[in-house]
Order: C-alpha cells, then structure tokens, then sequence
C-alpha cells in the first residue's frame, strides 16, 4: 500500500471514530440534560419545560417590577421625599421666605391655603401666637387690605427689629399660655367678632397642648385653629424633636369634638402641619 493511500485509509478510521464519539457525546449530553430537565441542541428544535419558562417570566416580572418602582416612587413616598427636603434644605426654602421684604417661616402653599381660609370663612380677627419678625402676620394683614376687612394680633415672648408697622396688625409681648398675656388678647376683640387661631410658637407638646385648651374656646363656629409644624417629631422631618404639636394635637382631638381635621387643606401635596388644618364644627 502506498504512503499516499494508507494515509487516506487512516484519514477515514479517524472520521468514523470521530463522528462516533460526537455521536456519543451527544447522546450522554442529552440523557444527562434530561435528568437535569434541560434540553440540548443538536440541530433539531427543542421544546423548553414549561415549568421554566414560568420561572424564567416570573423572574423577569419580578426585577422588572422593582426596577420600575424603584424608578417610580408612590405618591405618597414623594411627597414625603419631598417634603424632607424641602425641611431639611431650609436655608434656601422655609427660612428663605419673605413676604413684602419680611421674613415669614413657611412654605408658600401653606400661605396660599391661610388665604382661600380668609376669603372663605371672613374672619374679624386672627390670633397668631409666635409672631418671629412678622412677616406671617404682615401677609395676614396684606390680605385683610385686599378683603377690606379683619385684623390680626400676633404674639411672643421676644422682639425682632425687622416687624413691620401696620394699621391692622398689634403686638403683643409675652407667653402665649401667660394669663396676663391671653387678659390682654381677650380685651382686644370686642363680643361677637369671629377669630381664627394659628398657633406658631413652643412647639413642645406640653405647650401647644396648653394654647389647645385656652385657644380652641375662641374660634368662631366654621373658623380655623391651625396647630402648625405637626411636621416635626417625624411626621415626616426632625425625628428627633419629641413629642409636639402633632401629639398634643392627637391628644385634643381624642377628647375634644368640637373640632375636624379639614384634609382637604393639605390639597397641595406638601404641608408643613399635616392633620394640623382644624374646623370647628360644633
Ligand atoms: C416658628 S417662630 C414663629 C414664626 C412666625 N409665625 C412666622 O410664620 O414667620 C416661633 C416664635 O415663637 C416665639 N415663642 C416661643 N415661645 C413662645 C411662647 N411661650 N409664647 C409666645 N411666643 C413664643 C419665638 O420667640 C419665635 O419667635
């Protein structure tokens, strides 16, 4: 046999042995996929478990649906997001607010909503207690000019030089809980004239729990009691503040029916007295 043909008849033993053991492997492959519940391509169309293709879209489904609620928050985890920031960022947003060159500590919807209240409900005379540098209580009297009508007396334990002059606002100077200080309140507004009541000032719960119970006597039927800065004590921002108007306020409600919580003034999405908006009712 020539070298030439030998080689030939040895290329074709070689061949054979290695489709064989293709053949083979493949075999094994598939009899040891099987057991595994997989399927093995060997050129022919294979048909997937169907148990796996419910796994298979069941985890699809699952990180597809956190991705997508990771990338959409709630409703309510963005408000409250945002309301954390906002709070936490004051600097440049709540101690950042001035009405007419006056400061005023809050946030601008909340002014808003003090505004639709006054046109609303008319009042003769709105108490603030916490007046700060007054620009709460300059804004109040603003929007009296603009109705033609009402007047605001405001109230705290310090002074501040930037307090604006204004016809229909007075200053009264001491604690908003001191029986001398409410004496002098009472003696301010003559009988039958309508209050609305915006508490600003201590926002310990002992405090707030104490101006509840002189102020809440004051507010005419239909008129606002706004406990403001309920926010605190996490609900949602400074956890750590203890218990304060938000408590105090829970504590009142429970046993105190003249009053409703008007949700319908958090519209806005972001208040800094959730729960805090009150109707007298009865
Ligand atoms: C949050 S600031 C008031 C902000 C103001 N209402 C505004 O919107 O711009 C609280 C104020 O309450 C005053 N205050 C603290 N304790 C008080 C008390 N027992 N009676 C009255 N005012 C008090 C503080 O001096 C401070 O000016």
């Amino acid at each position: 046999m020539s070298c030439h043909v030998r080689r030939s008849a040895l290329a074709g033993k070689c061949k054979n042995k290695i489709m064989q053991s293709t053949q083979v492997h493949v075999e094994i492959e598939k009899e040891l996929s099987a057991a595994n519940g997989l399927s093995v391509n060997d050129g022919t169309p294979q048909r997937r478990s169907p148990v796996l293709v419910i796994v298979i879209a069941a985890v699809l489904g699952f990180v597809g649906g956190g991705l997508y609620f990771v990338n959409h928050p709630t409703y309510n985890a963005a408000r409250k997001s945002f309301h954390q920031l906002y709070y936490n960022t004051r600097g440049t947003t709540w101690s950042s607010t001035y009405w007419l060159g006056v400061p005023a500590e809050k946030t601008p919807q909340d002014m808003w909503v003090y505004q639709e209240i006054l046109h609303e409900t008319r009042p003769d005379v709105l108490i603030e207690a916490g007046t700060a540098d007054g620009g709460s209580a300059y804004y109040f009297a603003t929007m009296f000019d603009l109705m033609g009508r009402g007047r605001v007396i405001t109230i705290d334990i310090a002074d501040s030089p930037k307090r604006p002059r204004h016809n229909r606002i007075t200053y009264v100077r001491g604690s908003s809980t001191a029986p001398e200080t409410v004496a002098k309140v009472k003696s301010l507004i003559a009988p039958g004239e309508s209050v609305m009541v915006s508490l600003d000032s201590d926002h310990s719960k002992a405090h707030v729990a104490e101006e509840l119970k002189i102020y809440s006597d004051m507010v005419a039927s239909g008129c606002y009691l706004v406990v403001e800065d309920t926010n605190v004590n996490g609900h949602p921002v400074f956890p750590e503040f203890g218990p304060g108007p938000m408590e105090a306020l829970q504590d009142f409600l429970s046993v105190d029916h003249r009053y409703e919580i008007d949700h319908s003034r958090e519209k806005f999405g972001l208040t800094f007295f959730p729960d805090g908006w009150l109707r007298r009712v009865r």
